[in-house]
């Protein structure tokens, strides 16, 4: 068993800003980050657009961007939050520049803003099309500066230890010598991103399989929204499953147009804000597009723009369309809409706190009440700073209450059982995002749902037998989270009755 004061599962923003600011605070405190992969793998590294922050009040005020939140959310979000989030963004950035993050200026020396879907003003803040790779850079020197903190890579949480609803830490694999550890911890935080490998056709790399939120699930935390998935509208196309790359939101926002095959700017038919409308909009209007059209994509046409400009706002997309052969200078880029963001997951209050005494939530896995239906672009980022934030606040006033776990650990037993065969698990992990795409992607069929619910439940009955009598594996566990997440939003979107946000149900085919 390892014994810490502070464990935290996983090393995107969310997790490593609060390992920062604890371990600068309590120097003489144990903080451990457990990530599954290497430590800079994480949504947060691809982040391309930027951070929502108002920076210019002379144009831009919180209540503008406030508003915009609300617009987008479609009549869900909590308000208090909104408002909270938003006016605390300047502080956290001020945090982040001073921890060595740089983010581009114009000539005159004020921050370069772009634009993206549902912001009525310019107000991201970026670093050219790679500001999560700059973030996660700058965050995780600051990290390995601290003496108290311990990152361990290759280590997979399994589950939570819980007890009469208090959670005293986590048991992970260690993937290089198959040992399952028990960590034990005052409190825990639960870092670990997003869900996009359950769709397959995502924006997100493929460590994003819904760990933390399947974990609290089984935990009985508190769960709240997963019906609403949010899908960025121009993701490259290519006909390959898996991961898709994306073209950011801020290249709309730097002029281009949404235009059919045949060359129709199509988005002025669906709303006024053009190819500026919120996320949900503008994919919801690409997919009927394609019903309408039959064709596998629409395109983005750049061909208008400055192309210096562009090369120095947006040099890896340049390089990326380029190295498919793509001259944004003469071509138009074919995109589709790729699943990209959860806007639910674990339920917590303002302080960060879920539902189970000790365990905390930030960034993708939480459902603070900002998003509501529908997130707007570039407050994730945000969101993550600020809880992180709120997270460290509330918990420097609390002593560490050395209180060990009582329970008898599980004893995982994995050595003497037999391996799954790797082609089961692809396979079932294949029909799995099939059938999330058909059944829960942007138009989801009423009819359509209680079925998909049946089939979700027989791969979870077969995946938990077989987990029973097999050793314990990283792609077992995953599958076994992405089915009960499937579940949750399939379930979700049987419970929702209206359409808001990223959520449409209709009735038949
Ligand atoms: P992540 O950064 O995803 O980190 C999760 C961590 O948890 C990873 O280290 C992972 O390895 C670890 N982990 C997961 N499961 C386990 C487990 N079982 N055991 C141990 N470790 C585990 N948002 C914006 O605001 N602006 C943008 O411009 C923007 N652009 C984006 C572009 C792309 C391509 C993508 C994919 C997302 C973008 N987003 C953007 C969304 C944003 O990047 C994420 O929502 C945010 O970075 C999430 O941060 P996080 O710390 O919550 O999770
Ligand atoms: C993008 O750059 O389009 C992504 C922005 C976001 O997801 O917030």
């Amino acid at each position: 068993m390892i014994v810490t004061n502070y464990l935290i599962i996983g090393s995107g923003v969310a997790g490593l800003t609060f390992a920062i600011k604890i371990a600068e605070r309590f120097p003489d405190r144990k903080i451990t980050i457990i990530t599954k992969a290497n430590e800079d793998e994480s949504n947060t590294k691809y982040a391309q657009g930027g951070i929502a922050i108002v920076t210019d009040e002379t144009e831009d005020s919180y209540q503008k961007h406030i508003d915009d939140t609300l617009i987008c959310g479609d009549g869900l979000c909590d308000i208090e939050v909104v408002k909270m989030v938003i006016t605390e963004g300047p502080k956290r950035l001020k945090e982040l520049i001073a921890w060595g993050a740089k983010f581009d200026k114009t000539d005159k020396g004020n921050f370069d803003l772009g634009k993206e879907g549902g912001h009525s003003q310019n107000r991201v803040i970026h670093h050219k099309d790679q500001t999560g790779y700059e973030i996660e850079r700058a965050i995780l020197e600051q990290v390995h500066q601290k003496e108290n903190i311990t990152v361990l890579n290759h280590y997979f949480a399994l589950d939570l230890i819980t007890q009469n609803n208090y959670c005293f830490g986590a048991y992970a694999l260690h993937e290089r010598t198959k040992e399952v550890i028990a960590f034990q911890s005052d409190f825990t935080i639960l870092a670990t991103g997003g869900i996009g490998h359950l769709y397959g056709h995502t924006t997100n790399p493929v460590i994003a399989t819904g760990d933390g939120i399947a974990m609290a699930f089984r935990a009985n935390a508190t769960i709240k929204d997963m019906e609403f998935i949010q899908f960025h509208p121009t993701a490259l196309y290519d006909s390959s499953a898996g991961s898709k790359f994306l073209i950011s939101e801020a290249v709309r926002g730097f002029g281009a147009y949404l235009r059919t095959q045949k060359g129709h700017r199509f988005m002025m038919d669906y709303d006024e804000r053009g190819e500026l409308a919120s996320r949900d909009i503008v994919s919801q209007s690409i997919d009927l597009e394609l019903k309408k059209s039959g064709n596998d994509c629409v395109y983005l046409d750049c061909t208008h723009l400055d192309l210096d400009a562009f090369m120095k706002h947006f040099p890896m997309i340049y390089e990326r369309c380029k190295s498919v052969g793509i001259d944004i200078a003469k071509d138009w880029i074919p995109v589709v809409p790729a699943q990209h963001y959860l806007c639910g997951g674990v339920s917590v209050d303002k302080n960060g706190k879920t539902s189970i005494k000790n365990l905390f939530a930030c960034g993708e896995c939480s459902q603070t009440g900002l998003h509501g239906a529908n997130r707007l672009a570039s407050n994730s980022l945000l969101e993550a700073l600020v809880y992180s934030d709120k997270i460290y606040e509330y918990l420097i006033p609390i002593s560490i209450e050395n209180n060990p776990f009582k329970g008898k650990l599980l004893d995982w037993n994995f050595a003497k059982k037999p391996e799954v065969q790797p082609d089961y698990l692809a396979k079932m992990k294949t029909e799995l995002q099939l059938l999330m795409r058909q059944n829960a992607g942007i138009v989801r069929y009423e009819a359509e749902l209680p079925k998909a619910k049946k089939q979700l439940l027989i791969w979870k009955n077969e995946i938990e037998d077989i987990s029973k009598t097999h050793q314990i594996s990283v792609a077992l566990y995953e599958l076994l989270n992405m089915i009960t997440i499937g579940s949750l939003i399939v379930q979700h979107s049987i419970d929702r009755k209206d359409n808001r946000g990223g959520f449409m149900k209709v009735n038949a085919l």
